[in-house]
Formats: structure tokens, C-alpha cells, sequence
């Protein structure tokens, strides 16, 4: 297995280009399903999440092709996917595919609307709590279908289509979202979704479901109204740009210290985080074309902070704040609401000499002088690259293990790093 070594203590000075977003572009692809026509995505970021869906939509019999470079395209450009579902041959998610990433159960949405049915095994991913998924069961029931489990299976009918529905859900879903989204859009009559999630994901992929022919409105408030419509068709849609992975350089900026180009970033996308680094010392300014984040001189000072839904304090920065707070001058506190099981980064952070107090869903993180490179594991997206952080602002050699974690959501991670002065490499294993 990969691994990727470090040694610390260089400051990061450059340009970082920011891909697309991971979690924007799994349900976008996923919407390919939900017309015959070809969906073609701009800046898809070649990650193995990405490569894994591309098989798993395969399996629903999606033909999918990757566009060569064109001129004007810039080196770092993400590619363009085409996806055609032309016949969908198989509306059965198979155990060994969708355990391997949770997003994938997702495709019970559209495969619905579509098929009038779907067969979906109950979902994997980071281990990072329970992850149920009863409210996309309660939202599919309210749009009409018969649900039923079977042998870790979800087994969901339809036989005279999806019906428009109120749904409102208990608590804020992503994913939920997105799924209960796209079945409306092919349901007959109006939807509306209460309590829906604002992550701009899912404005994302409503903005690309109306290019399809979609009719939905309040995408990105917690009210979205969706009317029905019999067909969806082809579409053009650039992916929007990552924001944890911007979160994610900002944080190591801010704690390596140093002044870096967050190229193609969009500062509204991230405003929390951002005012988060503000507080901690780092000054963020919007530029043309993204956002600089300089450190020089001042020590980082300790934050309080509480994870929220957008827009909150993204539960997919928790970790990354929590490798900068380990260098502030001072004790922060860290709050975690979202999933009840996303600490595991601290303990590997204690090894490289942390100091972090886990009480419940809190931790209290006191500044150290100096963490020390040592041998690091983690066992999820953003618990490893906040090893990666930590390393890069520790005396001597890290390395951290099971990097096929950072290649789920991480483009290129050593190249762009290393390209802002990082002593940092992959070693193959
Ligand atoms: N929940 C339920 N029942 C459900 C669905 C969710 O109780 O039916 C709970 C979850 O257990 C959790 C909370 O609701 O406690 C929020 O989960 P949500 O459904 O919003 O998460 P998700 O859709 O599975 C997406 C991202 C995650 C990100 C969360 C929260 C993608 C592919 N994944 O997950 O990203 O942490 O939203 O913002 O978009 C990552 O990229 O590393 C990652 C984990």
C-alpha cells in the first residue's frame, strides 16, 4: 500500500490550483441516469471515488467517455466526462460496489423515477458513524414508492410512477437531498422538500438538473419545490469547485505558514472556514480568480468552533482545524455535530505530540511548541489529510499510511503541495 512521506517545517509559498468538487461531481453523475441523452460534466476531478462510480454506472449500463484536452485548456483542468444512459439494463446495486462508497446508494433516486424500480444494497463509506438511511426511505415514500428491505437490500416499486409529495426531513441530509431531488424531477405533479440541505452541492446539481429540463426552484434555501416533468434531456455542466479542498490548503497554509493562490476558488462557497482562519491569525483576501491566504509572522491563535450544516462550519474541515489548532498559542475547542463518530484523527494526532482532550462530541485541543514527525494512520478522507497538515508542520519525517484514503478526494495532493515548497512524496508500497 501507497504512503505518503514528509518531512516538516517548510512554509508554503505559490499557487494551488483547486479542482472540481468531489461531492459535486458524484451526484451529478449519478443524475445521468435520468435521461436517455448524454449528461456532459466539465472539471470531473480524477479521484478514485470518481473512477469507482464511473464502474458502478457501468453496472446500470451507462456508457461513459472521457474527453481528450482542448485548446485553451489550462494543464490543470479537470476532465470532461461524458455520460449516456441510452437503456438502463440493470436497476440492482450490488453489495461489492456500493459498500465501497456511500454516495453510490444514492442511485436508487433516479433509478426509481426512471425504472419504476430499484434494487439497492445499504451503503458503506468512511467510517465515520452509523449513516443510516431511513430518510431517503421516508422521502421516496412520500413521493409514492413501496419500499421494503431484503437480505441488506433496499428494494424500491413504483409500478405507476413516482407521484409528487410533500417531504419534510427530520434532520438535515446531503444526501437525502440530492436523492429525494432528482426522483421528483420525473415524478408526476409538485414536490416539496422541507428542512433540505443548502450545501451548494445541491444547488449544484439542481442548476445542472434544470439545464436538463428539470423545473425546480429554492435549490440552496432549506425549501425546494420541484414540478415533475415526463423526460429529462442532455446537458453541458461544469463541476463547481471543491471547497473542503480549498478549506483543506488554506489550513495548511495557515499553519505551515507561508502566502498562497488558491486558484479557481470561489470565497462564498467557504465564508465560515474562511472567517474560522481569519480569527486564527491567517489573512484570507479575495483576489481575482480565487483566494490568497498569507501567515507571516503572527502565531495562530486559538478558535471555538462548532461544525454546522452549510452555512456552518463544514464537518469536512473538522479535522484539518483540528491539525492547525494543535500549533496555536493557546487552547481551542472543537465541536462535532454531524456525525457522531469523527474523531478518529485525534489520536493520531497525538502521536505527533498533540495535545487533544476528547470529551463526547468535543474536543479541547492546547497548542504545543513543536509537534514531531512519526508514523500515522487514518481511516477516513479527512482524518488523513489532516496527517498530512499535521506532517507538514513537524519537526522531521512523517509518514502516513493507507494513502488510498487521500486518493478518494484528494487530486494530485503531493504535486501541489510540493509545487508550494513541501517537502512531500508518495511512496509506492
Ligand atoms: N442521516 C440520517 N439518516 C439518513 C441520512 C442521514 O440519520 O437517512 C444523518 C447522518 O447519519 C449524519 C447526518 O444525517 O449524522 C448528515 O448526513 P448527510 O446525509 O448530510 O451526509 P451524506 O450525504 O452521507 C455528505 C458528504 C459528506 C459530508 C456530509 C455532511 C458526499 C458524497 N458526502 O454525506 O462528505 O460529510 O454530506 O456535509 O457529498 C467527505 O467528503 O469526506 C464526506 C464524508
Amino acid at each position: 500500500m501507497d504512503s505518503i512521506r514528509i518531512v516538516g517545517g517548510h512554509r508554503l509559498n505559490g499557487t494551488i490550483p483547486i479542482s472540481g468538487a468531489k461531492n459535486a461531481a458524484l451526484p451529478l453523475m449519478i443524475a445521468s441516469l435520468l435521461t436517455n441523452e448524454t449528461l456532459t460534466l466539465e472539471n470531473v476531478p480524477d479521484l478514485a471515488d470518481v473512477g469507482l462510480l464511473k464502474r458502478i454506472l457501468a453496472n446500470h449500463g451507462v456508457d461513459y467517455m472521457v474527453s481528450g484536452k482542448r485548446p485553451g485548456d489550462l494543464p490543470n483542468s479537470g476532465q470532461t466526462l461524458g455520460l449516456t444512459a441510452a437503456e438502463i439494463v440493470d436497476t440492482t446495486a450490488p453489495y461489492d460496489l456500493v459498500s465501497r462508497m456511500r454516495a453510490s446508494f444514492w442511485v436508487i433516486g433516479p433509478l426509481l423515477a426512471r425504472m419504476g424500480e430499484a434494487r439497492v444494497s445499504l451503503p458503506g463509506g468512511c467510517a465515520i458513524g452509523t449513516r443510516p438511511v431511513d430518510f431517503f426511505l421516508m422521502g421516496l415514500r412520500d413521493l409514492g414508492a413501496e419500499i421494503e428491505l431484503d437480505r441488506g437490500y433496499v428494494v424500491a416499486r413504483a409500478p405507476g410512477g413516482l407521484k409528487g409529495g410533500r417531504v419534510r426531513f427530520p434532520n438535515v441530509s446531503v444526501g437525502a437531498t440530492h436523492t429525494v431531488m432528482m426522483a421528483a424531477t420525473l415524478a408526476s405533479g409538485e414536490t416539496v422538500i422541507e428542512n433540505a440541505a443548502r450545501e451548494p452541492e445541491v444547488a449544484d446539481l439542481a442548476a445542472c438538473l434544470g439545464k436538463m429540463g428539470a423545473r425546480i426552484e429554492g435549490a440552496g434555501t432549506s425549501t425546494i419545490r420541484i414540478e415533475g416533468v415526463p423526460r429529462l434531456h442532455g446537458a453541458v455542466h461544469p463541476v463547481l469547485p471543491d471547497r473542503i479542498e480549498t478549506g483543506t490548503y488554506a489550513m495548511a497554509v495557515a499553519a505551515t505558514g507561508g502566502d498562497v493562490i488558491l486558484q479557481g476558488a470561489h470565497p462564498e462557497l467557504l465564508q465560515s472556514a474562511l472567517d474560522v482562519l481569519a480569527t486564527a491569525g491567517a489573512s484570507v483576501a479575495d483576489v481575482e480568480g480565487g483566494i490568497r491566504i498569507v501567515r507571516n509572522g503572527a502565531g495562530v491563535e486559538p478558535v471555538t468552533v462548532t461544525t454546522a450544516p452549510f452555512p456552518g462550519f463544514p464537518t469536512d474541515l473538522q479535522a484539518q482545524l483540528m491539525a492547525l489548532a494543535t500549533r496555536a498559542d493557546g487552547t481551542s475547542s472543537i465541536t462535532e455535530t454531524i456525525f457522531e463518530n469523527r474523531f478518529m484523527h485525534v489520536q493520531e494526532l497525538a502521536r505527533l505530540g498533540a495535545d487533544i482532550r476528547l470529551n463526547g462530541q468535543t474536543a479541547t485541543v492546547t497548542g504545543v511548541k513543536s509537534l514531531k514527525g512519526a508514523h500515522v494512520m487514518a481511516t477516513d478522507l479527512r482524518a488523513s489529510v489532516s496527517l498530512v497538515i499535521a506532517g507538514l508542520t513537524a519537526e522531521g519525517e512523517t509518514t502516513v499510511n493507507r494513502v488510498y484514503h487521500l486518493d478518494r478526494g484528494f487530486e494530485r495532493l503531493e504535486e501541489k503541495l510540493s509545487a508550494c515548497g513541501a517537502e512531500i512524496e508518495r511512496v509506492r508500497g
